[in-house]
Order: C-alpha cells, then sequence, then structure tokens
C-alpha cells in the first residue's frame, strides 16, 4: 500500500506517482495498466502531453476512486473561458467525471491569476475538480497566488531532484502545508551518472534512481517518475520500506547543482500579475 499525504483541502494524495510526458498511444497505454497492476495509484497527465485519451483507456476497467489523477491546463489556455473549456476536454477523453488536482501547468503574463482563479473556483464548485494547485511557480509567484487564492493551492509541481535541491521553495511550501510535487525526479536519466548517487546506491544495495526518488521522499515531496518498461516502474515503486541515513541525505543535499528546465520560467514567473 501507497502511504497518502493529507492535502490543505483535506483530500489525500498517494505519496508517488507515475510521469507520462513522452508516454503515447499503445505505449502509453501498456504502461499506465502495467504500473496499475504494480501498485501504483496516481497518475500525473496534461493536455499538452496529448496521451489523456490514452490513460483514459488504460483506467477504464479500474474502480475510479482507486486512481488519483492529475491534469494540467496550459499556459496558453488561462482565460476563464479556455480553463473551463481545456478541463471539459480533458475530462472527455480521460474518460472521466472530475479530475482528483488540475493543476496551472505554468504561469502566462498575459493572463491575470485572478482570472484563472475564478475559473479553477467554477470547476471546483461544478465538482469537475476535487483539488486545485499550480506547477513552476516559484516563491515569489507562489506567495503573490496565496494573497488571492479563491480555493485552496493544495500542490506546487516543480522541478525537484537531486540536483535541483529547492530548499527555499521546499520550506515556504510545508510552511504554508502545500504540497511539494517533484517533477523529472530522476533528472531525466542523469541521476544514473552520479559518483556520489552511485556510491550511496552501492552502500544500500539500491539503484541510483531509488536513492533520488527515497530522497525526495524523506524531503516531505512526492516524485512523479516517468517509466514504461517492469523493470523501471517496479524499482520506482519500491522505495517506502527503508531509509537513507541523514548523513547520507546530506551529501545529496549538497550535489553541485544544475536544474533542466530552461532560464524562460524564472522570466515567466517575474512578469505574471
Ligand atoms: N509540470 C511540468 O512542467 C513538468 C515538466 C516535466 C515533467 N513533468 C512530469 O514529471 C514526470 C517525470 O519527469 P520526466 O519525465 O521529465 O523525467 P524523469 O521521471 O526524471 O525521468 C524519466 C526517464 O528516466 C528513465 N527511468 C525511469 N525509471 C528508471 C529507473 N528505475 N532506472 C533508470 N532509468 C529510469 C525513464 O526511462 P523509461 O521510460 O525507459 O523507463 C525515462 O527515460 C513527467 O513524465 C511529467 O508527468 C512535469
Amino acid at each position: 500500500m501507497i502511504p497518502k499525504y493529507k492535502l490543505r483541502d483535506g483530500n489525500e494524495i498517494p505519496a508517488i506517482g507515475l510521469g507520462s510526458w513522452q508516454l503515447k498511444g499503445d505505449h502509453c497505454i501498456n504502461a499506465v495498466k502495467l504500473a496499475l497492476e504494480i501498485g501504483y495509484r496516481h497518475i500525473d497527465t496534461a493536455e499538452i502531453y496529448e496521451n489523456e485519451k490514452e490513460i483514459g483507456i488504460a483506467i477504464n476497467n479500474f474502480p475510479r476512486d482507486e486512481i488519483f489523477i492529475t491534469s494540467k491546463v496550459s499556459g496558453n489556455h488561462l482565460k476563464f473561458n479556455n480553463v473551463i473549456k481545456s478541463c471539459e476536454l480533458s475530462l472527455r477523453n480521460l474518460n472521466t467525471n472530475y479530475l482528483d488536482l488540475y493543476l496551472i501547468h505554468w504561469p502566462n503574463p498575459f493572463v491575470s491569476l485572478r482570472e484563472t482563479f475564478k475559473a479553477m473556483k467554477k470547476l471546483h464548485d461544478d465538482g469537475k475538480i476535487i483539488s486545485f494547485g499550480v506547477s513552476n511557480f516559484d516563491l515569489n509567484l507562489l506567495k503573490k497566488a496565496l494573497e488571492i487564492e479563491e480555493i485552496p493551492i493544495c500542490v506546487n509541481q516543480v522541478e525537484f531532484h537531486p540536483f535541483f535541491y529547492q530548499k527555499d521553495l521546499l520550506e515556504f511550501c510545508k510552511k504554508h502545508n502545500i504540497i511539494l510535487v517533484a517533477y523529472s525526479p530522476l533528472a531525466r536519466g542523469k541521476i544514473n551518472e552520479n559518483k556520489i548517487i552511485k556510491e550511496i546506491a552501492r552502500k544500500y544495495e539500491k539503484t541510483p534512481a531509488q536513492i533520488s526518488l527515497r530522497w525526495i521522499i524523506q524531503k516531505g515531496a512526492i516524485p512523479i517518475p516517468k517509466a514504461s518498461t517492469k523493470e523501471h516502474l517496479k524499482e520506482n515503486i519500491n522505495v517506502f520500506n527503508w531509509s537513507i541515513s541523514k548523513e547520507d541525505e546530506m551529501k545529496i543535499d549538497n550535489i553541485k547543482k544544475f536544474n533542466l528546465i530552461s532560464f524562460a520560467f524564472k522570466i515567466l514567473n517575474f512578469l505574471v500579475k
């Protein structure tokens, strides 16, 4: 059984999810079905990933209330009517009546947060989304957003892995009871190449991917690794009944930083009203 965290609005979210960016077609259907068989109960998608129909097919025979589905509205669809349309299309594609979590995928300096928040409230009031959150919001933008939220911002989904430990943002999120969901938790596979991570992995008889995911979990964040092979899917979920010592956790904290996402998000954050 995968543990769950309580969100700010009282709902619950499983402590690990399956990322689905770049999973397409039958490959996507098979990976999601396999993940559900293995025990995953939290799937992360977005309108821009163009795989919601396939995920809808993969979850079709599963009790809906046992699966947590996150989707995201693209940053270029943040006007009131566009948010509503995007959500309705995601619901049709996923063949479901509601999303467990709906995120603003990235901020847009040309649409006010207030306008998007009103649309999210409407979707929430209509029962189309259960919880609401944001993605790619930095500390300053998150502060701004909290001042004007209409319904609780429960999650901030951001890049977070041993090469990009966003400590200040994490601490801010914790203080405000916002869950940090960690995307690219394996640094898109680069985790396998790091000497310190590899050494720690050998010590615990785990893989570098498991060390990265366990480190994220120990930070109190939720990793959403993307995987498509049975071996990777199994490995990635097997991160709950063991732990890394405080000393080794600190070695990982101090790994030299770099991030994968471009400078563009920083500029977008700065410009949003
Ligand atoms: N909100 C946003 O703006 C945003 C941005 C980026 C990503 N995301 C979300 O976060 C999810 C994860 O991030 P990501 O897809 O960028 O990268 P990631 O999860 O860090 O890495 C995925 C890569 O790692 C490989 N992998 C998976 N498990 C492994 C294991 N145990 N050992 C070795 N390699 C392994 C995968 O290969 P195989 O496929 O061959 O298994 C794939 O090539 C995305 O799928 C998406 O849902 C959100």
